[in-house]
């Protein structure tokens, strides 16, 4: 642990409060400085007096108190405290107060800090099996994930309520050594790195107001470009046309046909270290189109457009690779894993993240999904159904060792 840093602790309601006061003695151990901010529902289960006695400090609750060493705080001391660390930690973390944070509300002391805290914050959730595996939770954390927030993953066990499955508070160990990845900033593995990607579909016009598309949301590969930033990278994100936010700290280009991605992705992946082409690239394109709105005839019977092909962006890339890692993805209905592999090689690819459609698994639109990455030296990784933001990181991890 970097010695001489300060972190502010938050303790919120739940039978494993206790555990928090032997990561105070751990933190401390360590030459770290630990103030902690309880909820109220906390204090239900410790008293404020043990976290006094263990960190020296004088524990804060209440967002309205008027007990504070210096007066000159009172009415901005929710910012004084947000100022003060190094790093924010929670834990553990109720549902309650991970899905107050999810939605930005100030109601309390810890969530008010919150709010006004520019540092990192770690998340420890804890809370009994049923109510972490509430789709409600997990989408919270996913949100969370998303916007910076680095979460320890609960461990497996019995609960007190006799329960069993994920939600426990890890160990002491685990949560300092999340605190130290974060405090070292070694979780910027990507730093320094030029990472371009693709996202979306692209429109192919017939005329004006007409065009071909598909149904790909984004969702994927703003989620690459979203981990890849919060990892450090220099992002470029060249999208089609979406309903989405731009992730933090990534430059967004808006595209519209393929062509116009085409060109956009030539111009930047020069400077690229890793090109990950999350984009549904139309294959053909109307081989015409009209300037004016094209007119139904009265008598109008069956119409026929012609489509031709497309540039392949991501082979024309894979022709003059030049060092930079490339990835594709694959969307398969039969003989995937094969298809992939083809494609994998066709294209001169280093990965292919391969997304299988049918009964179980419908990536279109979906905020999780079931995929397999197999890279050109032939390993396969199946990977569980879970949140793409996740599946970004896989990506990246395998990216990082290409990359080397
Ligand atoms: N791609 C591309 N340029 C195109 C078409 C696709 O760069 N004109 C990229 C996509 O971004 C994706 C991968 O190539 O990373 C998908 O390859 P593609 O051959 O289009 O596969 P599918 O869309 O699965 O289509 P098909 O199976 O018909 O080949």
């Amino acid at each position: 642990m970097p010695r001489g840093k300060r972190i502010l602790l938050g303790v919120t309601g739940g039978i494993a409060a206790y555990k928090s006061a032997y990561l105070v003695r751990e933190l401390r151990r360590s030459g770290t400085d630990v103030r902690v901010v309880m909820t109220e529902a906390a204090t239900k289960f410790v008293t404020p007096v043990t976290f006094s006695a263990l960190s020296g400090h004088e524990v804060e609750v209440d967002l309205w108190s008027m007990n504070q060493t210096t007066d000159s705080n009172i009415g901005t001391r929710h910012i004084h405290l947000a100022n003060w660390p190094d790093l924010l930690l929670i834990a553990p973390a109720s549902a309650n107060t991970i899905a107050k944070l999810t939605y930005g509300l100030a109601d309390n002391l810890l969530t008010t800090i919150v709010l006004a805290c520019r540092r990192p914050i770690v998340l420890a959730p804890t809370m009994d099996a049923d109510m972490y595996l509430n789709p409600a939770t997990l989408e919270n954390l996913t949100r969370l994930r998303e916007r910076g927030f680095f979460v320890v993953p609960p461990e497996e066990g019995e609960h007190a309520s006799g329960l069993e499955g994920p939600g426990r508070l890890p160990g002491v160990e685990s949560i300092v050594r999340i605190v130290q990845t974060v405090l070292s900033q070694s979780h910027l593995d990507l730093k320094n790195k030029r990472i371009l990607v693709t996202a979306g579909p692209t429109v192919e016009p017939i005329d004006p107001v007409r065009f071909v598309s598909n149904r790909s949301s984004g969702k994927m590969g703003f989620a690459v470009a979203n981990a890849a930033a919060l990892r450090g990278a220099s992002v470029t994100l060249i999208a089609g046309p979406v309903a989405l936010e731009t992730p933090r700290n990534v430059q967004r280009i808006d595209v519209g046909s393929a062509e116009e991605m085409h060109k956009a992705v030539m111009r930047h992946a020069k400077k690229a270290d890793a090109v990950i082409m999350a984009a549904a690239v139309a294959d053909f394109t109307p081989a015409r189109r009209s300037a004016e709105k094209m007119k139904k005839d009265a008598d109008a019977k069956d119409m026929e457009l012609r489509l031709k092909p497309t540039a392949d962006i991501l082979q024309s890339l894979g022709r003059r690779k030049n060092g930079v890692v490339l990835v594709g993805f694959a969307l398969e209905t039969q003989n995937a894993v094969r298809n992939a592999k083809a494609k994998l090689e066709r294209k001169n690819l280093d990965l292919i993240a391969l997304n299988t459609v049918d009964d179980e698994n419908d990536p279109f639109g979906a905020d999780t999904n079931r995929v397999t990455l197999i890279d050109r030296n032939g390993r396969t990784q199946k990977l569980q159904p879970m949140p793409k933001f996740d599946v970004a990181n896989a990506i990246l991890d395998r990216v990082k060792e290409f990359m080397r």
